[in-house]
């Protein structure tokens, strides 16, 4: 018998509300997740599976329901990577895609490269099948409508104001993500955003980035994080996460630790949530938001638990 426990934890971006229709998104996605595992799938699939679930269902912000940017257009980006080979597979600014996700594993499966971009992506999309026309959902287009209006007032701005003042009234949420571990201690992790709500034209995140939003390595653990990109990217946190789980650290701790130390550099500012599964299959997670949808589920539990995150006060 296999001395690992199958395992998923996920989440559905770092302000959306943890209740409702974003907690019956997550629990879908999850058990999506864990259907694959249960059945003696990998973590690689579970991972693309779960977070597929979450990009076609337009309330997140990736895929379907991602937010368009300041001109209104699209543009997603999207990881996956596999611990057992460290092989990462990424898009950035992809405009017509049915999948970001897929798009992803695509790259890191078919091609010798790991981040393609723009339209190069969208040639490959349409190579692999997953060209799609993106059409931004009513109630999305309501949103962004409402925004650039208040923008356009000077009402919110600069930007971390604003999404933090919009963050009270406006269901914004930024980030889809997954990690899981399979029967084999494999460890796969993955995460897919619309972005910035607002964002300038042509601009990438955290999630795209190797190192940043996702990073999994079977020797230490695997990691998925939400919130403020900019921030996200200049501290490298989720290799950071992976090297405090290489040295031994539980995912509890690391994922902790490096929440409260950033919350503190950037004395509350920067939204951050993040999810970790470490090499030895304990679930890690930490966020300074009020609220962030996610769920964890391992083999053994027979329905998905939320709300785990320790919450830290910020200010
Ligand atoms: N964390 C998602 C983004 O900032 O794009």
């Amino acid at each position: 018998m296999s001395k690992y426990v199958p395992k998923i934890i996920i989440h559905g971006g770092a302000i959306n509300p943890d209740s409702g229709e974003f907690l019956e998104g997550i629990q879908k996605a999850i058990l999506e997740g864990m259907k694959i595992l249960k059945s003696g799938g990998n973590a690689l699939d579970a991972v693309t599976e779960a977070i597929y679930t979450l990009e076609q269902n337009p309330i997140f912000n990736a895929g379907k329901g991602a937010w368009p940017n300041l001109k209104g257009e699209v543009e997603l980006d999207a990881i996956i990577m596999d611990g057992k080979n460290l092989k990462a597979g990424a898009v950035a600014a992809v405009k017509n895609v049915k999948s970001p996700i897929k798009l992803a594993r695509k790259i890191m499966e078919e091609t010798d490269h790991i981040l393609i971009v723009g339209s190069g992506a969208e040639e490959l999309a349409r190579a692999f099948g997953l060209f799609e026309q993106h059409k931004v959902p009513e109630e999305r287009l309501k949103q962004w409508q409402d925004i650039k209006q208040n923008l356009m007032l000077g009402k919110d701005v600069p930007l971390m104001s604003y999404w933090k003042k919009i963050s009270k009234w406006a269901k914004i949420g930024d980030t889809v993500g997954a990690v899981a571990m399979d029967k084999e201690g494999s460890v796969a992790a993955g995460t897919s955003s619309g972005g910035f709500p607002m964002k300038l034209p042509g601009r990438v995140g955290d999630v795209p980035l190797i190192g940043c939003s996702t990073y999994a390595d079977n020797e230490a653990g695997g990691v998925s994080i939400t919130g403020h990109g900019e921030v996200v990217m200049t501290y490298t946190l989720a290799k950071r996460i992976v090297d405090l789980m290489r040295e031994g650290y539980s995912a509890k701790f690391a994922t902790e630790w490096m929440v409260n130390y950033i919350n503190e550099l950037t004395a509350g500012k920067a939204l951050l949530a993040v999810i970790a599964i470490d090499k030895n299959g304990n679930f890690g997670s930490a966020r300074n938001t009020d609220k962030t949808p996610h769920a964890f589920m391992d083999e053994t539990m027979n329905k998905p638990m939320f709300h785990f995150s320790k919450i830290i006060t910020t200010q």
